[in-house]
């Protein structure tokens, strides 16, 4: 099974990707994550993506196409994947397609994470990561469960990321709204696109999910 998460940022998609992965046995690919890998280990590819990933404007789509056809042929993704955070753009999306077609594969669901946009801002100012797994929490609604420690891996660092600032944050809605907004229809046309309310608390956000997945 072949997922996409599509919602604004702050929509909760990295938040219930780690738990489809938990769940399903099958792994998270969130294209923001390898970006900020990219910049951690300070590589020529994390250099080139630095400013524009803290402007908050996405990275050119030729670059997240290269990154997302490498790691979709890994080993464990033979059985299924969820993309987090792409496709963002009809460029990527149409580029995915031809890369599934060609390994006879495709995307069986498309998940839209519907928002009241104005609420997004308060988790995004409120939200801190683990350093090890990217796992998101949130100061009011989502502590980890042993203060400290994270839930998913164990790791005891956080940090608030450096695109969750008020201009940033500005651009990437814009961004989500003339970029990737479009793929809602593209994918609707083919019939597997479904809607959660992601402004319900996460376990119920989990709990539609699931109803659409099994
Ligand atoms: P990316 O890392 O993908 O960020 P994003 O799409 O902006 O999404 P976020 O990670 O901010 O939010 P989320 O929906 O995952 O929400 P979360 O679960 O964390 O991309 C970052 C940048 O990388 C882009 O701007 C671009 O520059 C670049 N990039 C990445 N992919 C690209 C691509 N394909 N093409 C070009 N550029 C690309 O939740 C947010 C907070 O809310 C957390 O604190 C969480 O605990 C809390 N929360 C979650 N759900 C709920 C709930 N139901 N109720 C209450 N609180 C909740």
């Amino acid at each position: 099974m072949n997922v996409i998460l599509l919602g604004p940022p702050g929509s909760g998609k990295g938040t219930q990707a780690k738990r489809i992965e938990q769940a399903h046995d099958m792994p998270q690919l969130s294209t923001g994550d390898m970006l900020r890998a990219e910049i951690a280990a300070d590589n020529a590819l994390g250099r080139r993506v630095k400013g524009v990933m803290e402007s908050g404007k996405l990275v050119p789509d030729d670059v997240m196409i290269t990154l997302i056809r490498s790691r979709i042929r890994m080993p464990d993704c033979r059985n299924g994947f969820i993309l987090d955070g792409f496709p963002r753009t009809l460029p990527q999306a149409e580029a995915l397609d031809v890369m599934l077609r060609g390994e006879h594969r495709q995307i069986d669901h498309v998940i839209e994470f519907e928002v009241f946009e104005p609420n997004l801002i308060e988790r995004l100012f409120g939200r801190f990561t683990c350093c090890n797994c990217g796992a998101s929490y949130h100061e009011r609604y989502n502590r980890p469960k042993v203060e400290g420690v994270c839930d998913v891996c164990g790791a005891c660092e956080f940090i608030c990321r450096a695109d969750d600032r008020p201009e940033a944050i500005k651009t990437r809605f814009e961004a989500y709204r003339r970029q990737t907004a479009p793929l809602l229809p593209y994918y609707d046309r083919r019939g597997i696109l479904q809607k959660v309310d992601a402004m319900a608390d996460i376990d119920t956000v989990t709990r539609q999910i699931e109803t659409i997945l099994t």
